[in-house]
């Protein structure tokens, strides 16, 4: 039992995901019910490095946010705290260690405990608080679902209805022009959204990074649907995909960054030059992070924030929330960011999208 917790942080960092909001007001609301005060730092950590970035949380700040997409107290996935970039007069970039000044801002804010909402990077940067004293309960958050130590994450189901709902609408587009549609969705290297939502959309060809992909096979299938008189063919790409022997493929942001992206062009330019079937290819991006949670979402970030806040009262640091069905567990958080959490290739999802006929790229 933890009793001498007065005022708690909460933070969002990296991307974004529908639930945040939720997971936000469930702490909230059960921290003032514990007779604490919270405060939320805006953007990740940034706001403890600036005069106006924190702000005080009550239950009238976070009225009516559970079905609202996006965070309140905004986020980045530049600003890591522990490799904090700063540009030298001759515009070169060093990287310095600015932790001792987030425990100093914390102390001087007179926080006891700080609930960090993220996903793999924003635990990793708890886990290294939680090692130099900071109490800290993690809550885990992205769409890509690849967090090893959680069943789910909140905001991967709403990613998924949204790619299926898109994938639904490119049906139609398809058949009328007689085409191929190549969709690139999210996931680094996991093909959680892809294989899901591409099941669930009924694509003939799903691609993921877990199984590279043959282009034969894929073009074979393209034929077939022709063949059987289907003249129209869905492809979904998972972004971190790639074929057999070779890669993933990155694009040079204006920023100069390194990210994933350009697989549905590749897959659409050697489906088109191979089978001569017309291909058009899209990137749903970040949509898929986009609008509110699905009642699933919220009830799983509302979860995850009680949670959160039970484990703060026993004085659980150093700890991550985790769905293992039924329940709402504690994990080390030195666990839970030591693994990706990848698609089993001959998991049931895999077999049952082989069993409808569905080419996995293989
Ligand atoms: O981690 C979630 C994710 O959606 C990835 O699938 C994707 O590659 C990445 O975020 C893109 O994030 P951003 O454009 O915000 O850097």
């Amino acid at each position: 039992m933890s009793s001498e917790i007065r005022r708690i942080a909460v933070n969002t960092g990296g991307g974004d995901a529908p639930g945040l909001n939720a997971v936000i007001r469930a702490v909230v609301r059960a921290a003032e019910r514990s007779g604490w005060e919270v405060t939320g730092i805006l953007d990740g950590y940034d706001g403890l490095f600036r005069d106006d970035g924190v702000v005080r949380l009550d239950r009238r700040a976070v009225r009516g946010i559970t079905h609202l997409g996006g965070t309140i107290l905004g986020t980045t996935n530049r600003g890591n705290p522990l490799r904090w970039p700063v540009k030298g007069e001759d515009g070169s970039v060093t990287y310095v260690d600015r932790s001792q000044e987030v425990l100093d801002a914390l102390a001087t804010l007179e926080i006891d405990a700080l609930i960090a909402i993220g996903g793999d990077g924003s635990l990793g940067i708890a886990h290294h608080l939680f090692q130099k004293g900071l109490k800290v309960v993690g809550v885990p958050k992205t769409i890509d679902n690849d967090l090893a130590a959680t069943v789910l994450t909140f905001g991967f189901t709403t990613a998924v209805e949204t790619a299926t709902e898109a994938i639904d609408k490119l049906h139609s587009t398809a058949e009328s022009h007689e085409r191929v549609m190549v969709v690139e969705l999210m996931g680094r290297t996991a093909g959680w959204i892809a294989l899901y939502a591409g099941l669930a959309g009924s694509a003939d060809v799903i691609l993921i990074p877990e199984i590279p992909y043959d282009r034969n096979s894929v073009c074979e299938k393209i034929e077939a649907r022709w063949a059987e008189g289907r003249e129209f063919a869905i492809v979904v790409v998972a972004e971190g995909a790639f074929p057999i022997g070779g890669e993933p493929l990155f694009k040079q942001t204006r920023g100069g960054e390194k990210r994933l992206g350009g697989m549905a062009e590749l897959v659409a330019r050697e489906i088109e030059e191979r089978t001569g079937r017309e291909t058009r290819e899209l990137v749903l991006g970040h949509l898929q992070r986009g609008g509110g949670p699905n009642a699933y979402d919220r009830l799983l970030a509302l979860r995850f924030g009680a949670a959160a806040v039970e484990l703060v009262r026993d004085g659980s640091f150093g700890c991550m929330v985790a769905l293992d069905p039924p329940d709402v567990l504690a994990v080390p958080l030195g666990e839970a960011i030591a693994a990706t959490k990848r698609v089993p290739v001959d998991g049931d999802v895999v077999r049952t999208a082989r069993a409808l006929g569905v080419c996995m790229g293989d």
